[in-house]
């Protein structure tokens, strides 16, 4: 029997900024369905990626002094650094500048354009670039867009229609046949007012700038910029090329999206492909935003959340748990560097973490670090198995259902009821009798088979933790791939190997990380007992011997004063005039740099492109044959000064601490 498939997408991002905590959400959220869905036993696709077309991308550009395309390849490897960083799932990334998704937008464009959907005239209104949107005048509050409040243009251009009217009566039709096609409900309801309201024919085509597809057959014409980037969710799959793929994946099981861009996906996709005479997607959700300080988090309107420092500090899973936990799923959320700590520190480094240290010293310290055997004599254990079915079946229908903070809850319930069964049957106190043994072993394998379970069902929101949860209590197969489909208590092997190791889940300085001291929090890192998951470890800064005629000891604090990150090489080329000097741009994390640096001689500058090095970040600027250096790389030498530069053992995003 074949497989269910489970097609879901994210929006493409804009590559006009740097991703945010904005981003990470949606992209965290459709990795968690994702995993949860595999896990479940489904065929998953899952597609990402860039919009990288538009007015607003052309003036971001310009106002960098770059070509977009040169833009576009630079931010595009900050979300796909994020993505991998973050252990982002997606089975494709498309970009919208590729080939493939050219083709299919024309394909697209000639079938609407063949059914009589299309029609020239002039267009005259306003518009609004940071949205890449149209507004009708009724709606401009104040020269400013209704949505988001962004600053709106009187455009005048020769512009194509697209006859959006003429499939009002069908979406109105189609929400009604189809009661789950928009989620949530409230938001259900604002699209079918917004279509009932009267729908305008829709301009899809610019004239007065270059930066997109050109129309087909005239290409003074670039397509709108939305109806461009709606079509990745097809061309990803091959539409106008690989129909298998298509007919495999078409349509798509969800779209999810952020609130902002919902009338979109809900009225604009589907008319689209109505017209096409293509299947519609099964369901646009929506979810909230994270605001901070009551406003929205967004590139053009700051309150930036950069979940770089974050996930640099305290790990990636931390983060990802915070986000599935933190927001009801299609509310609005406010993001506070407080409420992160606190959920951390509470859920994590308490209540899991502890119990899991806990666990694994006492199967250390009583029965020699093996997973001990469980007893038939012994009954406090059917609670807690009745607890771990329950837990399973709450955490399953809650994932399934688009509540992940549900879904958490409710395995948090179970992490208490393990907490509490310790307490009550108090193992150190049957340690001291010999004739209780069996009860002793049977309390501590009920627990570690308990973290067996909370292990699978926390994966798909944290999947290297709970990959090193499995590791530590000797379990040798990927929890990644374990089924969800079936509930079975007993599967934990007695006799493996317990592997303690260091705390999965440190506790964070609250008081430091508030006081926003930056460098407090990084001298407290080397000294913990174990970086975050997903943070490679800090070596840990034991001065070296100093040799007698080497260079003067220097103390910590001279070192702190070297600020060291990791970079990734955005490009590299020759210094005109000096065989030995590179000229490379890197990224390091908050900017883009330019180094000067003295390795012509072993490396070719093409060799350097996407390699992640460490750079002297803080160093004063220096000008070397006319080109000032930003900054320095470092490079181990030979003794006849052969430079080897330094990277990393494993791919880190750039801005990295290096220590
Ligand atoms: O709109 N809270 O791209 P975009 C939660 N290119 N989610 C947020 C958020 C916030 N404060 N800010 C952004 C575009 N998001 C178009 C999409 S799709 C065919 C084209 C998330 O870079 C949320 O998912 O502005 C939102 O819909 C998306 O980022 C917008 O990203």
């Amino acid at each position: 029997m074949s497989r269910r498939k489970f097609y879901i997408t994210t929006p493409i991002y804009y590559v006009n900024d740097q991703p945010h905590i904005g981003h990470t959400y949606t992209t965290v959220v459709a990795d968690a369905l994702a995993r949860f869905k595999r896990m479940c036993g489904q065929e998953v696709y899952f597609l990402t990626g860039t919009d990288e077309h538009g007015q607003k991308i052309e003036r971001a550009a310009q106002a960098k002094g770059l070509q977009p395309k040169e833009l576009a390849d630079q931010v595009v490897e900050r979300f796909k650094a994020l993505w991998g960083t973050l252990g982002i799932s997606h089975d494709d990334f498309i970009r919208t500048t590729e080939d493939r998704h050219r083709r299919g937008v024309e394909k697209l464009y000639q079938k609407i354009e063949a059914k009589g959907d299309v029609y020239k005239d002039k267009y005259a209104g306003w518009y609004c670039t940071s949205c890449e949107s149209f507004y009708p005048e009724n709606q401009i509050v104040d020269g400013k867009c209704p949505d988001q409040g962004h600053k709106v243009e009187w455009t005048e251009e020769e512009s194509y229609f697209f006859r959006l009217s003429k499939y009002q009566d069908a979406l109105l039709k189609h929400y009604r046949a189809h009661p789950d096609f928009i989620f949530p409900e409230t938001r259900k309801n604002e699209v079918t007012a917004f279509v009932e309201s009267g729908l305008k024919d829709l301009s899809v085509s610019r004239s007065s700038f270059s930066w997109g597809i050109p129309f087909p057959d005239d290409p003074k014409h670039v397509m709108y910029v939305w109806f461009d980037a709606l079509a990745n969710y097809i061309t990803a799959l091959g539409y106008g090329s690989d129909r298998k793929l298509f007919a495999r994946f078409w349509p798509a099981d969800i779209h999810l999206v952020g609130k902002d861009i919902l009338r979109f996906h809900a009225v604009y996709w589907p008319a689209f492909l109505m017209s096409a005479d293509e299947p519609l997607p099964k369901r646009i959700v929506a979810h909230g935003w994270w605001l901070r300080d009551a406003a929205k988090i967004s590139k053009s309107k700051g309150g930036i959340v950069d979940v770089f420092p974050l996930i640099r500090d305290f790990g990636v899973d931390p983060l990802r748990y915070f986000l599935l936990r933190d927001m009801a799923f299609g509310q609005d959320s406010n993001y506070s560097d407080e409420a992160f700590v606190d959920r951390v520190n509470a859920d994590l480094a308490n209540d899991l973490g502890n119990l899991i240290s806990r666990t694994l010293k006492m199967i250390e310290d009583y029965c020699g670090g093996t997973i001990p055997k469980t007893d038939t004599r012994f009954r406090e254990d059917e609670p807690i198995k009745k607890a771990a079915r329950e837990a399973w079946t709450g955490a399953v229908k809650g994932f399934d259902a688009l509540d992940f903070a549900g879904a958490l809850a409710r395995i948090w319930e179970f992490v208490g009821h393990l907490n509490r069964f310790i307490v009550q049957n108090e193992p150190w106190k049957l340690s001291q009798d010999p004739g209780r043994r069996w009860a002793l072993d049977s309390v501590l394998y009920t627990v570690a088979e308990g973290l067996r379970i909370v292990a699978i069902l926390i994966a798909p929101a944290m999947p290297r933790s709970a990959s090193e949860l499995w590791r530590k209590l000797g379990v040798s197969s990927d929890v990644t791939a374990a089924s969800l489909e079936h509930f079975a208590w007993g599967e934990l092997k007695p006799g493996k190997t317990i592997q303690r190791g260091e705390a999965l889940f440190p506790r964070i300085d609250k008081a430091a990380y508030l006081k926003g001291a930056a460098t407090a929090k990084e001298a407290s890192m080397s000294e913990a007992t174990a970086p975050p998951p997903g943070v490679p470890a800090a070596p840990r800064t034991v001065p070296a011997p100093v040799p007698a005629a080497g260079p003067a000891e220097v103390g910590i604090d001279d070192f702190a004063k070297i600020e060291l990150r990791t970079a990734r090489v955005v490009a590299a080329e020759r210094v005109q005039g000096a065989d030995k000097l590179l000229k490379l741009t890197v990224d390091i994390g908050s900017e883009t740099r330019t180094i000067v640096a003295g390795i012509a001689a072993k490396y070719a500058p093409e060799t350097l492109v996407g390699k992640t090095i460490v750079v002297v970040a803080n160093l004063k600027p220096a000008k070397l044959r006319g080109v000032v250096s930003q900054g320095m790389l470092l490079a181990a030498s030979d003794a006849s000064g052969q430079p080897f530069i330094l990277t990393t053992e494993e791919p880190v995003p750039p801005g990295w601490r290096v220590k």
